[in-house]
């Protein structure tokens, strides 16, 4: 029936089945559980139980079996042993250990210092920072509000609107051309006709090389080029008053020292004569127009010196 000559049929892992006949010829089938070492099939894959190994030590927290362990399989077994069994436990033995957190009994006012707002961890270099923001904050208050007006605040004016603050800094402080501030100014110009000629003329007319400081300054300099001449040059020329004016701010307003006040007394005293037409009248008196005898390219020291010489008498009048 079973048409079969006998034999052991295997039909899961594990057992053993054994389909027999009889003498009759009737078919039996039995079925024993021993494990046979030899038996190919019940064998699982050695990386799949290795693999099963590390998954369990992993969850566990437990280190894995030595032989999961990949330094010891890869090293030479000759005298390394010592070695391989000193090997530091691996990572992942370490790693996952679960945190125990101990709930410590906490005093009312560690809690209460805990639940208290912190300083921002940003106020330590704001605070240390303060004072020098603020000498800066006041640094600046002190330039911009000047308030100039007149003949001074005229010059403010010009002293942005014809780039001369673009070549020798808002403050004076120098650029491209040179600085004027801390009194720097009456120190190349000890003569404010010699200041007034140079900015008429410039460095191209001056020449390249020629000293176009005071003859008495105690740091001459030669001309290097890139100054304009604003009374020569007609894209940006001035007028004499206005070449006045500014020289006048640029001696009395960036740090000048006692060269500044003398300066300022004088213009001052421009200022008011220019208000009352006094000015002019005086000038008159003398025969001169200083519009008509501008003429900035051969513009003298002496000539610039009896244009002021009205507003230097009345001040030693005043002065007594
Ligand atoms: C394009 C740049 C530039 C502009 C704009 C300019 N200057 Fe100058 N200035 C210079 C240079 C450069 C020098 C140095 C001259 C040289 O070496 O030839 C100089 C020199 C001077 C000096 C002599 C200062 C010293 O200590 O030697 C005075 C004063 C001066 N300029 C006033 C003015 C005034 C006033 C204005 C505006 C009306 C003005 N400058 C505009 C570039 C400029």
């Amino acid at each position: 029936m079973c048409g079969w000559a006998g034999g052991e049929v295997r039909f899961y892992a594990g057992s053993t089945n054994t389909l027999s006949r009889d003498a009759a010829g009737t078919c039996a089938l039995s079925r024993d559980h021993e494990h046979s070492d030899e038996d190919p099939v019940t064998e699982i894959p050695e990386h799949l139980l290795k693999r099963s190994k590390e998954r369990k030590a992993a969850l566990s927290g437990e280190a894995p079996a030595a032989d999961a362990e990949p330094s010891t399989a890869v090293e030479p077994a000759a005298g390394t042993a010592p070695a391989a069994a000193a090997a530091p436990v691996p990572d992942v033995a370490s790693a996952p250990e679960p945190e125990v957190i101990e709930a410590v009994p906490v005093a009312p006012y560690v809690e209460a210092a805990n639940k208290r707002k912190k300083m921002p961890f940003w106020i330590v270099p704001v605070l240390l920072c303060l004072p020098v923001w603020g000498a800066m904050y006041v640094g600046t208050l002190e330039r911009v509000p000047q308030g100039l007006t007149g003949l001074l605040g005229e010059g403010e004016e010009l002293y942005v609107e014809s780039g001369c603050s673009g070549c020798h800094g808002a403050e004076g402080g120098g650029g491209i051309g040179p600085a004027f501030a801390d009194g720097e100014i009456h120190e190349t110009f000890t003569s404010i006709e010699d200041q007034i000629v140079w900015i008429a003329k410039g460095s191209s007319i001056v020449g390249t090389g020629n000293t176009y400081t005071s003859s008495d300054s105690p740091r001459p300099r030669q001309v290097g080029g890139g100054m304009p001449g604003y009374g020569t040059e007609a894209a940006n020329s001035l007028d004499i008053e206005q070449i006045i004016a500014v020289t006048l701010y640029e001696r009395t307003q960036f740090e000048p020292g006692e060269g500044g006040e003398r300066d300022l007394l004088l213009a001052e005293q421009l200022n008011l004569m220019l208000e009352t037409g006094e000015w002019a009248e005086a000038l008159a008196v003398d025969g001169i127009d200083i519009h008509d005898e501008f003429a900035g390219a051969d513009l003298t020291a002496e000539t610039v010196a009896s244009w002021l010489q009205p507003a230097r008498d009345a001040l030693a009048a005043a002065e007594g």
